[in-house]
């Protein structure tokens, strides 16, 4: 399972006490907030005072006697949402009323889902989270284990605080965590050079040389992420918690891939209910440093860029049967290249064996596949090859319902919108440069 690809959407934070109706027949983004202010004189002026003072336009305010205090009101407000990052301005409120709640975002008729432009937007990832790192399911190993829920939130913390640009806060892992992962890491190797597909198996000795992996030691995600830079330009960041699929999905349009920093619970080292260290190490980065799958991996991102909610989903589930649970045929065997097998000693012999059906990748049929999240999958899907992958994936996304194409700039790590001539004039004169140098090193390569 993959920290982006949660199955849950957030709801309203008190949705069965929500007063707020769905509207999208307006022309401005806008934002519904709940908050309780005590009857004190001039205490809900001071709270309106903060709107004024930034910048925020109240669209709508009613209120009610509170249901929890008999002191209090209630009050639902409707500002226009701008855009910028209103977090700030949310924090200020809370720090002058006793709740808020963010009950909804509501986009105009027309919109088109916000999404990142610049790399450093994925910065606001972080105020996104649909649940926070140490919040675990009461059948989680490590639930009744305070010191490990400790731990999971200092992880949380680092990733909350972590901004683009910054070195990645290297970790010392306790001796119980260390022999967590060597366990796992002893398992796993004698199974790769039989299981894992070629790219995979090429990749690995180089992050043994330069990364260390190895037994009896958890590699730091900055050195990773330097290693992985060098070689197709991918990074990792940090990540807090559960991010939508949407928020997931953007990341890997900049070559930025979400990564976990904490590990599993000792007391079972063969089993995750959640993404973790050693699957990210073991199961994701070694493939994105093969190019063609990086480029496969960004393609999924760049597709899901402002693209519909239910297309997102699609663009989620062909992500999961591929990036989590691909499988590939190479001299003629199946092997695999997906980070949820390459990362479950189980998985990774039941997904070979004759147990499962394995079908061929096709994304608009694989986007409809249901599946299960805490169990083997019954289902696998095989592409021929990455470059195979990418065709299929590209004329997917030219199916997706948007009235726009997008362009990576690697050189400003910006996402560029093609929806004006000027724009597609600029890429035609980049392209026809890089044309002019390819004819040029062919006439001059024998
Ligand atoms: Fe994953």
């Amino acid at each position: 399972m993959d920290a982006g690809l949660a199955k849950k959407r957030k709801v309203d934070d008190n949705d069965d006490d929500c007063y707020l109706k769905e509207n999208h027949d307006h022309d401005i983004p806008q934002l519904s907030l709940m908050f309780s202010l005590n009857q004190e004189v001039g205490t809900l002026a001071r709270a309106l005072k903060l709107f004024e003072d930034n910048n925020v336009n109240l669209l709508h305010i009613e209120s009610r006697p509170s249901k929890s205090s008999k002191n209090e009101y209630e009050f639902l407000v409707t500002c226009e949402d701008t855009g910028k990052n209103l977090a700030p301005f949310i924090e200020k409120l809370k720090a002058k009323t006793s709740t808020v709640h963010t009950l909804a975002r509501q986009p105009s008729k027309d919109a088109i889902p916000w999404f990142p432009r610049r790399i450093r937007d994925l910065d606001r990832f972080a105020n996104q989270i649909l649940s926070y790192g140490h919040e675990l399911d009461s059948n989680h190993p490590g639930f009744t284990d305070p010191v490990y829920r400790a731990r999971r939130k200092e992880f949380a913390d680092i990733a909350f605080k972590y901004k683009h640009g910054e070195p990645i806060p290297r970790v010392t892992y306790t001796e119980d965590e260390i022999k967590t992962w060597t366990t796992i890491f002893n398992k796993l190797t004698e199974l790769y050079p039989t299981h894992a597909c070629s790219q995979y198996n090429h990749i690995f000795p180089l992050l043994v040389q330069n990364c260390g992996f190895k037994a009896g030691n958890i590699p730091q995600l900055q050195d990773v992420s330097n290693f992985l830079k060098d070689c197709t330009g991918f990074t990792l960041r940090p990540v807090a918690g559960l991010l939508s699929s949407r928020d997931f999905l953007a990341g890997l349009a900049f070559r930025v891939f979400h990564s976990t920093q904490y590990i599993r619970h000792g007391s079972a080292p063969m089993y995750t209910p959640e993404p973790d260290v050693c699957h990210e190490l073991l199961g994701h980065v070694p493939l994105f440093a093969d190019p063609v799958f990086a480029q496969f991996s960004q393609e999924i991102g760049l597709a899901s860029l402002g693209s519909p909610d239910e297309y997102v989903e699609k663009l989620a589930t062909c992500y999961w049967f591929t990036v989590e649970f691909g499988l590939c045929r190479q001299n003629n065997q199946l092997k695999a290249y997906g980070a949820g097998l390459l990362s479950s000693f189980g998985e990774l012999q039941y997904c070979l064996s004759d147990k499962p059906k394995v079908l061929p990748f096709e994304p608009s049929k694989t986007a409809e596949q249901k599946y299960p999240i805490t169990e083997f999958q019954p289902v696998y899907f095989e592409s021929d090859s990455f470059e195979d992958a990418i065709e299929k994936m590209k004329t997917f996304a030219a199916s997706i319902p948007r009235p726009f194409s997008v362009h990576y700039n690697p050189y400003t790590q910006t996402v560029e919108v093609l929806d004006k001539k000027d724009k597609l004039k600029d890429l035609a004169t980049n392209i026809k440069g890089e044309l002019i140098t390819l004819i040029d090193a062919i006439n001059k390569v024998q």
